[in-house]
């Protein structure tokens, strides 16, 4: 297939914008050689996920990109780093990781990026517009933009998201065409799912686990809902969606803008196949979440994707008077914008009386802070239960936020399974 360039392509890639820029669009190119783009398109923001430091080679690709002078020419915005700046030296980082992990901060903080070091961008105020054409990484966040922002983006891959905020373009193909974003399977919940269920805080969560592993890289839709989720119910769908199955861009009946009704979900177009959600599925859902079934308890972790300052509000009176056992370690992993936020409105008190902490800026599956006497976790997260065992081998369990908090004071695993008729 010919690819169609611009004018301005053809000067980007003579080198008229420089060293940086030409690498940029080559690169673009390139991949839109691979995916079968016949033209490239305008993108108008960019969120980069290249900025987690995993090793000498993203390193040097990034050092290389500042040396050559590269500068984004689009709103850009950075994912987690692997260094909290501020409280690193609290936990396990080796001294030499975080010199090559803040090497790697700056050298994309050169580029005229906006050091938002967040997996949830999508709680800034830059965040995009319906429509609007973007290149983002990040998983979580790239299902949130497409599905419950309608902003348009393909899963940039790291690497590949620095050269599209620099060259400006996107190969134009998959989720960045209206036609190829309707809906292809049909999820509908049953009768047997109570409301009350639906209402509780990992409802989303459990039934993004589902059918992020039944969809793959479909376009789920799902009908049937009763409530209407807020945008913390829906993170953490899109975070266990985009998780246990490569889900991109979903619809929710009457909830995200392109599914005002079934018919829009899926472009006048039948599904491929229709799948009911009961509670079977779903207690089972809720079950895979647990790896390695065991009270003991080291640590509770929050903020998986990054904790919002809905959350700050929603955990700050379920700590009030209470205190994490001496055993048990209680973190919240948050973007340094959001924490400071929490801080002014007074919502830290509470998570600091108890003996909580705070990391920011990255993670700890992007940052390597665990020491190894940390054995047994728990998180309400399906993201961080689905890929802490193999990335930290660790235990986890999953539960509410209520039962996380339970957990941290009592010293070990409390879970209420009462709305899940266990
Ligand atoms: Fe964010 Fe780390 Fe979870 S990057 S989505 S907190 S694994």
């Amino acid at each position: 297939m010919t690819l169609t360039l611009t004018e301005k392509d053809r000067s980007m890639l003579k080198g008229d914008f420089g060293p940086a820029a030409r690498m940029a669009l080559s690169i673009v190119v390139r991949m839109a050689g691979v995916v079968g783009a016949d033209a490239l398109l305008d993108i108008t923001a960019a969120h980069i996920d290249s900025t987690v430091y995993i090793g000498a080679a993203g390193l040097e690709f990034a050092e290389r990109l500042a040396r050559l002078g590269a500068k984004v020419c689009v709103p850009t915005t950075l994912n987690v780093s692997g260094l909290d700046e501020f409280h690193w030296q609290e936990w396990a980082v080796p001294a030499e990781w975080a010199r090559q992990a803040h090497r790697q901060m700056l050298a994309y903080q050169g580029m005229g990026t906006t050091p938002t070091w967040t997996c949830a961008p999508y709680q800034l105020e830059l965040r995009p517009a319906f429509g609007q054409q973007i290149a983002w990484g990040e998983s979580n966040a790239i299902a949130f933009a497409n599905s419950v922002l309608g902003a348009r983006t393909e899963r940039y891959p790291d690497l590949f998201d620095i050269c599209c905020a620099i060259s400006g373009r996107a190969p134009a193909t998959g989720l960045h065409l209206a036609e190829n974003r309707g809906g292809q399977l049909l999820f509908r919940l049953s009768a047997d799912v109570s409301e009350k269920l639906q209402y509780s805080d990992d409802f989303y969560t459990v039934l993004g686990n589902l059918v992020g592993k039944q969809t793959l890289d479909k376009i789920p839709v799902i009908d049937g809902l009763t409530g209407r989720p807020d945008e913390d119910q829906l993170k953490a769908f899109c975070a266990a969606a985009a998780s246990s199955g490569g889900v991109a861009l979903f619809h929710m009946v009457g909830i995200t803008p392109e599914a005002p009704s079934l018919e829009h979900a899926f472009q006048g177009t039948p599904p491929v196949q229709a799948i009911e959600i009961g509670m079977q599925a779903l207690r089972l859902s809720r079950q895979q979440l647990t790896h390695g079934l065991d009270d003991q308890l080291d640590l509770v972790v929050l903020g998986c994707p990054h904790f919002s300052l809905a959350e700050f509000k929603r955990l700050a009176p379920l700590l009030e008077g209470r205190h994490t056992h001496p055993g048990v370690k209680f973190l919240v992993t948050s973007s340094r914008f959001m924490t400071g936020l929490a801080r002014q409105t007074g919502l830290l008190q509470a998570l600091e009386a108890f003996g909580g902490q705070l990391t920011v800026d990255t993670c700890t599956l992007a940052s390597p802070m665990l020491p190894a006497e940390i054995k047994c976790l728990m998180t309400n997260s399906a993201k961080f239960a689905y890929y802490a065992p193999g990335m930290l081998e660790k235990n986890i369990t999953f539960g509410s936020l209520q039962d996380c908090v339970d957990s941290a004071c009592a010293g070990r695993v409390i879970r209420d399974g009462s709305l899940w008729d266990e």
